[in-house]
């Protein structure tokens, strides 16, 4: 029978799908391609972490450049996300009609042409546009890569390889700190945008060389071309028993928009969209975005003390994200989200605590820098990388890529929202309740996922198809 892993579970059948052993791990000669298509996708998570990081530093220089009033430099520094959200929307069909290898091709294309537009702008003008441009880039790679990685990956590793994606994004955001740290003596912010375009070209050239995802090529009457893919990247006695439950579970789903709408999985997209939210109201990306401010709010008034601080916070996402990469296929996807928002939790309201007591006083600037830690560590190790996962676990084929771009749609717009409005909750709430604010708000998302997020570890995309359909509660998984 078929062979699993220490620690990873035997994939149970489920309502309608049989148990075909597409569960356990192939022969090593397919994991190869399989390790290769996930890294070349996770350039596009690289490339998303990059130019999401890269503003921070740049935004400096250009401010004096191009002479910037205070609304202008948010509008330079918010462009992304406004991009990202045309990206989020537009992917979900443009990734069932050409497929999800093409469209990243298209992305990658996109992403090189966001760089060098930013570092050749003449003007204020030109600057959004090409940031505006990266971002829809960024928007539709946010959810593209990780889905091409899951239909790919064989069910017992899905989670360790789709987290990859979530290790290239932060690892992008640590190497745009420090390219910008690196440029910044000499002022010269537009190489730092430029140099985005060397991983666009390796992710743009790496895509001609990995296959197309068997499930999409099912999904578009390929049967013998996915055949043919899995033949690459699978057991030779595992090909025909996944290739039959991809079929089995696309027999029983309807066109695109009535599936979208079918009540039976609206439990899949209650979880979808909350989660989306629930990643960025807690507040991420007030670190990512501001970590300096934040520092210099505790006093660490020096620039060099405040970039350190902030490479030092990318680097704990990092490390942790590694973590979680490793534990995700062992321990599941449940413990790691709810210890994960516990750790948010508990670190924000230590974080509250730190800027209420009075200024001056010295224990501030540690307690802040360690729980702000804490904080971003414990988002690396659960929420960070596991609601990607889910995203691209949750839904059928059919509707797979138009139901992501939805809850990615929620998530860039749950992110701008936070972003602007981030500096104006610390002057009318004060700091201490801003930070116990995303604190109680983490209490929510956790009640949310106790009840009603599933454990999807080590079940097939297909099984889990057959969950929803049969009118299961998510807990129950
Ligand atoms: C989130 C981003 C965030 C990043 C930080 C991602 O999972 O979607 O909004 O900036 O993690 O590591």
């Amino acid at each position: 029978m078929t062979h699993h892993p220490p620690g990873t579970p035997a994939a149970p059948p489920t309502a309608g799908v049989p148990a075909t052993g597409h569960g356990s791990a192939p022969a090593a000669n397919g994991m190869g391609l399989v390790y290769l298509a996930t890294a070349v996708s996770a350039l596009g998570g690289m490339l998303f972490g990059y130019d999401i990081g890269v503003i921070s530093g740049a935004i400096l220089f250009i401010k004096k450049a191009f002479s910037l009033s205070a609304g202008l430099e948010e509008i330079v520094v918010s462009s992304v996300l406004l991009g990202s959200l045309i990206g989020a929307a537009g992917g979900g069909v443009l990734a069932d009609r050409l497929g999800r290898r093409r469209l990243l091709i298209v992305t990658a294309a996109v992403f090189g042409l966001g760089a060098i537009g930013a570092a050749l702008a003449p003007g204020t003008a030109s600057l959004i546009a090409a940031r505006v441009v990266a971002g829809a880039a960024i928007g539709a790679a946010s959810f593209v890569a990780p889905l091409y990685i899951s239909e790919l990956a064989p069910a017992a590793i899905r989670g360790k390889l789709v987290s990859i994606n979530q290790v290239a994004l932060t690892s992008g955001i640590v190497v745009s700190y420090l390219v910008d740290y690196a440029f910044a003596p000499s002022h010269a912010w537009r190489w730092m945008f430029a140099l985005a375009v060397v991983p666009a070209a390796a992710f743009g050239i790496g895509l001609l060389f990995v296959p197309n995802s068997p499930r999409w090529l099912v999904s578009r009457g390929h049967a013998g071309r996915a055949r043919a893919v899995l033949g690459r990247i699978r057991a030779a006695d595992q090909v025909a028993g996944e290739l039959a439950d991809i079929e089995h579970s696309l027999a029983q789903q309807k066109p695109h928009w009535s599936e979208l709408a079918s009540p039976l999985l609206r439990p899949a997209m209650i979880v979808g969209v909350g989660l989306a939210i629930a990643q960025q109201v807690t507040g991420i990306n007030t670190v990512i975005y501001y970590a300096p401010t934040i520092f210099k709010f505790a006093g660490l008034s020096s620039a060099p003390a405040a970039i350190l601080a902030s490479v030092g916070v990318g680097v704990v996402n990092v490390a942790l994200t590694l973590v979680a990469m490793q534990l995700i296929d062992r321990i599941g996807r449940r413990p790691l989200l709810l210890g994960s928002l516990a750790g948010m939790a508990l670190s924000l309201a230590v974080l509250g605590v730190a800027f209420s007591l009075p200024h001056g006083s010295g224990s501030l600037g540690l307690i802040a820098v360690v729980s702000l830690m804490a904080y971003v560590g414990s988002f690396a190790i659960g929420l960070g990388p596991v609601f990607w996962l889910l995203l691209s676990e949750i839904y059928p084929l059919r509707i797979r890529s138009r139901a992501m771009s939805i809850g990615t749609f929620a998530n860039w717009a749950a992110n701008l929202i936070v972003a602007i409005s981030f500096l104006t909750l610390t002057q009318v709430l004060g700091k201490p309740a801003t930070f116990w604010l995303y604190g109680v708000v983490s209490i929510g998302a956790w009640l949310f996922a106790f009840f009603l997020v599933p454990e999807t570890r080590g079940r097939s995309l297909e099984q889990i198809e057959a969950h929803w359909r049969a009118g299961k509660p998510p807990r129950a998984l």
